[in-house]
């Protein structure tokens, strides 16, 4: 085990961003076991082992290119929508096997929910924007409830609540980023992904939707895709890193090199590809 130069440490990274949740207790509500993520004949990750825990937040580390959207898209089964796309490996959910025959692709979504990386409201009202997740999932009742509900759950309700009828595009990106997480939780799912999703918003839009997530850790399960680490050190409870790697036969394959605890992801990692990497070294 490497240790980290004696200058470096989370808090003089971040003053006071270790997290305070005891964090290895948690449930785990997903396992990857062994996963790989294959475009054709491509093997773009291979050999994922990782957990997912409750109402925690897991963030997703390393350079461009290394799996991370693709490894987040596995746990929706969003690759389906890929062609070409074919995950090998397992993943559960509850225990169960997310890629069962016998398992729905639309009902995964919408109990495991994604936020892209640019903020992507439909060319509809702010209110038609919440409460069309509601309607394709056949929920018709208490519509306006439920659209202020996930408005406000959001951090956003304030905000709008006296323009639903104006389009969502008219907002802000950081508003029209809240939107589409409050279009995502408006059908209540368990677990959100998140793909970079700060990478088009400049810094205070960036902290209103780092609070955000952490209020929502309460109540949802979160997996964020980011490449900035300060973001990750900040809002997150554990941190895969992962890298890519060249085969024998000079193929680049992403691998995921280490897991664990964000804070000691961050102050004492155990293996020297992480030191480097948070070190600024690569990457
Ligand atoms: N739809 C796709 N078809 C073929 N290759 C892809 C596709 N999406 C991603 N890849 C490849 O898979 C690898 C991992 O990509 P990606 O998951 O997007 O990485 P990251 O999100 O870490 O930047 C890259 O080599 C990328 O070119
Ligand atoms: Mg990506």
């Amino acid at each position: 085990m490497t240790t980290m130069s004696s200058d470096f440490t989370l808090s003089t990274l971040l003053p006071g961003a270790v997290p305070a949740m005891p964090v290895a207790s948690a449930t785990p509500v997903m396992q990857l076991e062994n996963v790989s993520v294959f475009y054709g004949n491509y093997e773009a990750v291979r050999g994922t082992n990782m957990a997912v825990r409750e109402h925690q937040i897991t963030a997703l580390i390393g350079p461009s290119g290394c799996g991370k959207s693709t490894v987040l898209r596995s746990l929706n089964r969003m690759n389906d929508l890929v062609a070409g796309a074919r995950v090998a490996g397992k993943i559960t959910f509850h225990g169960q096997d997310l890629y069962a025959p016998d398992v729905d692709p639309i009902q995964v979504r919408r109990r495991i929910g994604m936020v892209f990386q640019k903020p992507n409201p439909f060319p509809k009202s702010i209110y038609e924007n919440v409460a069309y997740g509601l309607k394709i999932n056949g929920i018709k009742d208490n519509m306006d409830d439920r659209v202020e509900q996930a408005l406000r759950g959001a951090a956003l309700w304030d905000e709008v609540k006296n323009k639903l009828k104006t389009s969502g595009l008219a907002l802000s990106g950081g508003q029209q980023q809240r939107l589409c997480i409050a279009r995502a939780i408006a059908v209540k799912p368990e677990v959100i992904l998140m793909d970079e999703p700060c990478s088009a918003l400049d810094p205070i839009a960036t902290g209103k939707i780092e609070d955000l997530m952490h209020d929502l850790a309460g109540t949802y399960t979160i997996v964020i895709v980011t490449h900035n680490m300060q973001q990750a050190a900040r809002v997150s409870h554990h941190t895969a890193f992962f890298t890519a790697e060249l085969d024998e036969a000079g193929v680049r394959h992403g691998r995921l090199v280490e897991f664990n605890d964000t804070g000691r992801i961050f102050t004492n990692p155990s293996d020297k590809r992480t030191e480097d990497y948070i070190t600024g070294r690569f990457g």
